[in-house]
């Protein structure tokens, strides 16, 4: 499939944008200060907070996974079964307490944060993959 330009210049802070990448949902989400400090905080939580599995490409591997901290981009598809989980900016301290945003799967439970890693002990045994993209210019990504 072709790359996928995104221009990310209008995302607010918390806001979610979709995609279509090689026929897969692809989230682009720009996260603010306290969401980037959370991530920091809740390793213990996660089943593989240092992405060590090949779930993003090389050069994102780090605590946000991602190019820049701010913008988050991940393959909106649970690495269970498949199903497209719900992104929850305000609600998700009720899937995990002192966490307020994230993106949990209706299917089966699972959880990720907003570094689309997963939480221990739900059905999903990986992170959310992260697909290839880069920056065009400081406005613009390219997804592929
Ligand atoms: Fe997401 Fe099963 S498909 S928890």
């Amino acid at each position: 499939g072709a790359p996928v330009e995104v221009d990310i210049s209008k995302i607010e802070e918390g806001q979610l944008v979709r995609v279509i990448w090689q026929g897969k949902p692809v989230w682009i989400v720009r996260r603010g200060e306290q969401t980037l400090e959370t991530l920091n905080e809740i390793g213990d939580q996660l089943r593989d907070p240092e992405s060590l599995e090949p779930q993003q490409p090389e050069y994102i591997v780090n605590t946000y996974r991602s190019v820049k901290p701010e913008i988050f981009v991940a393959v909106g598809l649970c690495t269970h079964l498949g199903c497209s989980p719900t992104y929850l900016p305000d609600s998700f301290g009720e899937q995990v307490e002192g966490v307020s945003s994230g993106f949990f799967c209706p299917c089966h439970g699972s959880k990720f944060d907003m570094a689309g890693r997963v939480f221990k002990s739900v059905p999903a045994p990986l992170n959310l993959v992260v697909p290839p993209y880069t920056y065009l210019n400081d406005n613009r990504i390219l997804v592929g």
